[in-house]
């Protein structure tokens, strides 16, 4: 028995009667799941027409055993919901003189894509937290190696000195200047201090926003910083030396102390050597060399990782973090706590479904009730030494891990000589026959870095907790388009797939390491891309065998259409019934089952294409970063909830062409249902609902090819491909039958 006085966390399941509802859902589910597999098979025997019919038949089977699989596996996730609340006044009241130092890492790649005012409201937002200032330290790792995002970096840290004593001052909840100042009415009650730090704030916006039109920084401005003479070797963002600098460092030369002499947390920029000769290893590179660098200063035992466009919204996530690290009894065995992926840029119909709010809300619940939450890149802590590789072992139970920071006796030497000694730890050839990428810190040769790095740590024995609070920890951008949407799963998917053919298989590599449960909340992710291949067959297909009305489901007046009905009917009620208890609206559901079908189409079947391809003839990844851009027009449909198609891709043709491909067999199905109107409802009932519903659901495209007239629409490109290719698919199948 736990002893709930000491406990810093405690973690809840659902509900009794909750949990019987789900499982009486999951058992009468699978039951009805056997039943269409067993009709697959009894009437493949019985009812044997022809060899071609055959093979359509025994496609529709693996189709349906997929899909039954896979469902399956979205259960194991929904076994054991796990939900944590944290007790921070307990780690006050006991802890807090020991407070460990803890270590931010940014990471932002591209100036361009990232704009500078969004990269350092992330910096100063985190600055912010409340927590002692100097045994704080935010690392920013430039991959873009730019000089404008430095000087941005410093005009952030002398609006720091403003800033953070304003917010200790106030008990500021929203850290991020750029999200406090949106709300343009002064706070009430108004403070003289406000109208001040604001137009502080207003002035560096205004200076970031002339050296971001300039695109460089001028001679004038170089001279008035001594950083920039790290900038000399700089030839392009792919051909540079170490430049590291620390513009605020503790007890250093460079000691930097707000307005009213409070201390400020450490600010040390980097970006790491590169050549081109040299892979960099994209962002588990650039984290990599942050963890080393750091080790020589600030070593923080607790690490958190952030994409440059997540905020801080809540300045009480560190010690969220902590109740779990420093908690007496299970602290010593978690390596990391995740925070979900949340997003400011989401509207209330998401139209693109990028709040991910099934798997935020319930996958994430229910891998943490197996063992533990996938690390996901950004928003998580980490403890330091289970990033570089330490096993997990009871034996040696090490509870204080916390003290081991190096309490800022770091900066006895200059900051100059620190840097200068520190810089060769970033260079390109460090990682040289060393275990950086492999055993230790996160893994590299992946698209998905993290949820490799992730995994590996929980084979390693670490468990790992998932923290989900009410008041979001963090908030980024969602991309706001439909061929960015696309994209980014393309990644995604794609680096699941190549975890899914590499050794770190969770089915192997995991097996008795971590929980059969955890396994299979792996897989519902790591299948992403295969998935494409049946739902394609399942969106053609039968839609095609209306032109000719040949029935691939039972008749209306058998009694095998009950479990598809039962499917049918239980699996949509249940997944809306789930979005809506997770705080969604019915339009966002139907919204994203929307992109469920088009990510599935398009980016995962062209994520699966673009691995094999490279299995057969040799190419390298690729890191493609989402914008984090969006021009105004665009912004406004989103916000209006008009899909946006214009981008002329692979991609969207391949979708423009399933919905035309289907809008011309419900035109083939009014023909038949003219001809011999009862028979063909009789024999083809299911197909024909699966067809309407595959054209309902595909409304917004077509209204996007036949009637809009914004930038938004169907480029015209794409609609002539579209539509010869779908003609054609039906042309082709009725002529050959
Ligand atoms: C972000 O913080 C504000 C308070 O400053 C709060 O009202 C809001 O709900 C938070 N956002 C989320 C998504 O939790
Ligand atoms: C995010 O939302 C704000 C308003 O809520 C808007 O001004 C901004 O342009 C949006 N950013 C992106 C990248 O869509």
């Amino acid at each position: 028995m736990r002893n709930e006085d000491v406990a810093l966390f405690e973690s809840k399941g659902v509900s009794k009667s909750m949990l019987l509802c789900r499982r009486a859902f999951a058992g009468s589910t699978s039951l009805a799941i056997l039943s269409v597999w067993l009709y697959r098979c009894f009437y493949f025997v019985y009812d044997y027409q022809s060899h071609a019919h055959a093979l359509v038949w025994i496609g529709m089977f693996a189709a349906e055993v997929w899909f039954g699989l896979c469902w399956l596996l979205t259960q194991a996730s929904r076994w054991n919901l796990i939900y944590r609340r944290t007790f921070k006044d307990k780690l006050s009241y006991r802890h807090e003189k020991e407070l460990p130092g803890i270590d931010i890492f940014g990471c932002t790649a591209d100036p361009t894509i990232e704009p500078p005012i969004m990269v350092i409201n992330t910096v100063l937002s985190v600055m912010a937290y409340d927590y002692p200032s100097e045994k704080l330290s935010v690392y920013l790792s430039d991959d873009g190696g730019s000089d404008i995002t430095f000087y941005v970096l410093t005009l952030a840290s002398t609006f720091a000195k403003h800033w953070i004593p304003y917010c200790k001052k106030y008990k500021l909840e929203t850290p991020c200047p750029a999200a406090y100042f949106s709300n343009s009415a002064p706070p009430t009650p108004a403070s003289e201090d406000w109208a001040s730090i604001r137009e502080l704030y207003e002035e560096m916006k205004n200076r970031i926003q002339s050296v971001t039109e300039l695109g460089g920084i001028s001679k004038e401005l170089r001279l008035e910083h001594n950083g920039f003479t790290g900038w000399e070797s700089f030839s392009s963002p792919r051909d540079h030396d170490t430049i590291l600098h620390i513009l605020i460092g503790v007890s250093s030369s460079r000691e930097v102390k707000g307005v009213d002499g409070c201390a400020l947390p450490n600010l040390i920029y980097l970006a790491r050597e590169k050549r081109p000769q040299h892979p960099h290893n994209f962002k588990a590179g650039a984290i990599n060399s942050l963890i080393r660098v750091s080790e020589q200063m600030s070593n923080g035992p607790v690490i958190l990782t952030l994409d440059c466009d997540m905020y801080s919204n809540s300045t009480r996530s560190l010690r969220d973090a902590l109740c779990f690290f420093m908690d007496e009894e299970k602290g010593y065995e978690i390596a990391f706590v995740q925070f979900p992926q949340s997003f400011e840029n989401v509207t209330r119909n998401d139209i693109y479904g990028s709040s991910l709010r099934t798997d935020m809300e319930v996958d994430f619940h229910g891998m943490d009730g197996f063992g533990g939450s996938m690390y996901i890149g950004t928003g998580c802590f980490h403890r330091r030494d289970t990033l570089c590789g330490r096993v997990f072992s009871k034996s040696q139970r090490d509870r204080g891990f916390w003290r081991k920071g190096n309490d800022n006796q770091y900066f006895i030497e200059t900051a100059y000589d620190l840097e200068e000694r520190l810089k060769d730890l970033a260079s390109c050839t460090f990682e040289k026959d060393t275990q950086w990428g492999t055993e230790m810190g996160l893994k590299y040769g992946c698209a998905v870095e993290d949820v490799i790095t992730g995994l590996s740590i929980q084979c390693n024995g670490w468990k790992s907790v998932y923290y989900n609070p009410e008041r979001k920890g963090f908030l980024g951008l969602a991309p706001t388009s439909l061929h960015p949407t696309l994209v980014q799963h393309k990644r995604w998917s794609e680096g699941d797939l190549q975890i899914l053919l590499s050794k770190y298989n969770p089915a192997s590599y995991g097996f008795r390491r971590i929980h059969p449960g955890l396994i299979m909340g792996y897989y519902v992710y790591i299948l992403w891309a295969p998935s494409s291949l049946p739902t394609l067959y399942y969106c053609i297909i039968p839609s095609l065998h209306l032109l000719i009305g040949n029935s691939l489901f039972p008749q209306i007046s058998s009694l095998w259409i009950i479990p598809y009905a039962y499917i049918i009917f239980s699996a949509y009620a249940y997944s809306l019934a789930e979005f809506l208890w997770s705080g969604g609206t019915f339009l966002a559901w139907w919204n994203d089952q929307r992109m469920w079908l088009y990510k599935r189409t398009s980016s995962y079947f062209f994520a699966l294409v673009d691995t094999i391809s490279r299995l057969v003839k040799y190419s390298s990844t690729t890191f493609t970063i989402t914008s984090k851009v969006a021009d105004q027009d665009a912004y406004q449909r989103y916000e209006q909830d008009i899909m946006d198609f214009e981008t002329p891709s692979p991609m969207i043709t391949i979708l423009v062409t399933l919905a035309m491909l289907n809008l011309f067999c419900l035109a083939g199905l009014a023909k038949q249902l003219l001809v011999d109107f009862s028979r063909t409802l009789e024999t083809m009932i299911l197909q024909i609902i699966q067809n309407f519903f595959l054209v309902v659901i595909n409304l917004p495209l077509y209204e996007a090819l036949f009637e809009r007239k914004d930038k938004g629409k169907v480029p015209s490109s794409v609609t002539v491909k579209s539509v010869f290719l779908a003609l054609l698919a039906c042309a082709c199948f009725t002529f050959l039958h």
